[in-house]
């Protein structure tokens, strides 16, 4: 018999949906029929964002607090694989994929079902992807893969790049210096790659292994420095989205976190990688492998 996959996803530019469509590709060439669901918000971002908008989402990110979805259909009850689609946003998983997991549809195909993850970020997945294996894990599914794409240029470089692309809504040359944003054609296009891992296991139903020839292929590549940085963001996200969420006056406050946001970014980011490469580093190599391990680890 057939099998059925499910590639269900949010997005706004139509990046991840592309990622989406060529890590699919394989599948059709092999007769497998993908159900191919984008799904929205009822009151949906509007793309490009403002800047006050774009950091009025941040603490409902952090704390994981859900929207409304806006009505769609699944045509099956189970499927032998689903594919889920997320993105990061400011270190956790975007609101519209965290309303996802929480819709009762969802929660019951999952139940059972071999997952794999795919997600087209910046940089900076790795706290966002820790928080989406809990959700996954809640709903009793398999994650037997993930991919995570990023923008491969230089971390300052990606982070004026990704504004210039969020805030005009082209994916295009900033100032015609910049390099363009997010994930780069050719890394989209190589998804394929790890869609022709899949179809092989999906054929035999034998995922063990999938993720290794997937890290292999590409499909994750960790840097320390981003690492050492997200760990540290991700405990200070947390405390200014609890702060920011219990005031009065929250676009005032919006704007204090944008302001720190920069100053984090390039000034006691780069203390921090400095003391961590002069004190931390040399000496913790087995805590650095441990961490890889726990980033690249499925369960
Ligand atoms: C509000 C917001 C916050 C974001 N925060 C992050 C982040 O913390 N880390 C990261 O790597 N990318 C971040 N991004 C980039 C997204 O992960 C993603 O690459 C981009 O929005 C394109 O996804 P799309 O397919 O939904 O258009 C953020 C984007 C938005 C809109």
């Amino acid at each position: 018999m057939s099998k059925k996959v499910l590639a269900i996803y949010y997005t706004q530019s139509g990046q991840l949906g592309e990622i989406i469509d060529n890590f699919t590709g394989p599948f059709a060439e092999a007769g497998i029929t993908v159900e191919n669901v984008r799904v929205d918000l009822l009151n949906n971002y509007a793309f490009p964002w403002t800047t006050d908008r774009f950091f009025g989402v941040m603490p409902d990110c952090v704390l994981g607090v859900p929207a409304e979805l806006a009505p769609f259909e699944l045509k099956e009850t189970s499927y032998d694989l689903v594919i889920l689609g997320y993105q990061a946003w400011f270190l956790s998983p975007s609101i519209p994929f965290n309303s996802l997991m929480r819709q009762p549809a969802i929660m019951a195909v999952l139940k059972d079902t071999p997952v794999i993850t795919i997600t087209g970020a910046r940089n900076m997945w790795l706290n966002a992807f820790v928080k989406v294996k809990t959700l996954i894990h809640a709903t009793g599914a398999r994650l037997v893969g993930n991919i995570s794409l990023v923008d491969t240029h230089p971390n300052p470089v990606s982070f004026v790049t990704i504004f210039h692309w969020m805030l005009h809504g082209k994916k295009d040359r900033y100032l015609n210096i910049f390099p363009p944003p997010g994930v780069s054609d050719a890394d989209i296009k190589h998804t394929r790659v790890f869609g022709e891992d899949t179809v092989r296991r999906l054929n035999s139903s034998q995922w063990e292994g999938l993720q290794d020839e997937m890290v292999k292929d590409g499909a994750v590549r960790l840097k320390y420095n981003l690492m050492v940085i997200e760990s540290t963001a991700g405990k200070i996200f947390k405390l200014w989205a609890g702060f920011i969420s219990k005031r009065k006056n929250k676009r005032a406050w919006l704007k204090v976190f944008k302001y720190y946001l920069l100053i984090a970014f390039f000034i006691w980011g780069p203390i921090l990688l400095t003391i961590d490469a002069v004190f931390i580093r040399p000496f913790s190599s087995r805590r650095v492998k441990a961490k890889k391990e726990f980033y690249l680890n499925l369960n």
